[in-house]
């Protein structure tokens, strides 16, 4: 076994939190300090500092990682915040396939190499790129604040102003979070690079200058502009198609730099010996199980709910599926009222539910 890479680490911190610490984000750890007689001054109230310290210790890190997050305040929910924007997003992008990225307890796949280890790989590097971003412009971090970048078009008549998400300072933090980019020998630790690197790829180039004009009636006198990340949805669905697209690549030594390069099958034909994979393709080395049956990786797919004519033949795996009958409200017979409101009767009506067989 080789050694976890850190950044191996990180996703694993990222995406097996909510086994471990989104108890903590959510509500009770059972290691609260109690306070049972709130006004009596029984208990002694931690420090803030220290409040944040234990909270970095609750997460999954390496030794080093905790050490960035001891020193930076407001990291350690930052880290909690985009474990929980990755998990809800993976989920969402992947509702209608056959692993629906439920983690729970099957974390087998980030030491894989399948299409969906890459997806996750990408996903949380984006998800902590978009929400560290954000936690500088929402004043949430001790070290860093709005974006600062001097536009381009600085000369023209409009200045910065409203606070804009700082991906500068989060991308230059991540880099360094995530350690340095050693000419791994390794194939798996190469690819895992890659795609973490897509991800916040992603992340920077849903990057906007948003614009407001100031001034007598839309004379734009003055314009105030500000960087703006795009909804973590788009980044997610622009992921989902990078998915949909990854390419499979295997190893080749570069002999000019004595070390391991990433290399895309040639197409048919084609008389190249290997292609590159472009920096905004997914990349992965194992084709993936079929998710059908229960396995270390997934649930299978066994009481999953389908559409008879779109995805129950292919989501079941050929094991058919069950049709039960449900009874629906909604609101019908509707009329408009003298004045000026509409009243409607409710209606019940029968509705087909398929779940797959087991
Ligand atoms: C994923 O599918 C399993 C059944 O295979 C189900 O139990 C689980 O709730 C689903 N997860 C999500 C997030 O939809």
């Amino acid at each position: 076994m080789r050694p976890p890479p850190a950044l191996a680490l990180a996703a694993l911190c990222l995406l097996a939190l909510p086994a471990a610490a989104a108890a903590a984000y959510f509500g009770l750890t059972g290691r609260e300090v109690l306070t049972p007689f709130p006004g009596l001054g029984t208990a002694t109230a931690p420090a803030q500092g220290g409040a944040h310290l234990k909270q970095c210790d609750l997460l999954k890190l390496s030794r080093r990682q905790k050490q960035l997050c001891r020193r930076e305040p407001g990291l350690a929910e930052t880290l909690q915040d985009a474990a929980h924007l990755s998990l809800l997003e993976c989920q969402f992008q992947f509702r209608h396939e056959r692993w629906n990225c439920s983690l729970e307890g099957r974390t087998g796949l980030l030491k894989r190499g399948f299409k969906e280890t890459a997806f996750l790989y990408a996903v949380s590097s984006a998800a902590l790129t978009h929400t560290l971003a954000r936690a500088c412009s929402a004043g949430r971090m001790e070290r860093c604040t709005c974006d600062d970048s001097p536009g381009l078009e600085s000369r023209q008549a409009w200045q910065w102003g409203v606070c804009g998400d700082n991906l500068k300072y989060s991308t230059k933090f991540l880099s360094n979070f995530l350690g340095p980019k050693r000419g791994s020998k390794d194939l798996r630790a190469r690819v895992d690079a890659h795609n973490t690197h897509v991800g916040i790829k992603a992340v920077k180039s849903g990057l906007r200058t948003t614009c407001k004009c100031h001034g007598v009636s839309g004379s734009c006198a003055v314009r105030t502009c500000w960087k703006q990340l795009s909804p973590f949805r788009e980044t997610g669905q622009a992921l989902k198609l990078r998915y949909d697209s990854a390419v499979k690549v295997s190893s080749a030594t570069n002999e000019a730099l004595g070390r391991l390069e990433l290399w895309a099958p040639v197409r048919p034909g084609s008389p190249a010996k290997g292609l590159a994979p472009r920096p905004g393709d997914l990349v992965y080395m194992e084709d993936s199980p079929s998710f059908c049956r229960p396995s270390k990786y997934s649930p299978g797919t066994a009481g999953r709910v389908c559409s008879r004519e779109a995805s129950c033949s292919s989501l079941c795996c050929g094991r058919g599926y069950d049709t039960q009958s449900r009874l629906v409200a909604f609101s019908c017979h509707c009329q408009v009222q003298w004045c000026c409101y509409v009243e409607c009767q409710q209606c019940v009506q029968e509705e087909l539910v398929y779940t797959c067989k087991h």
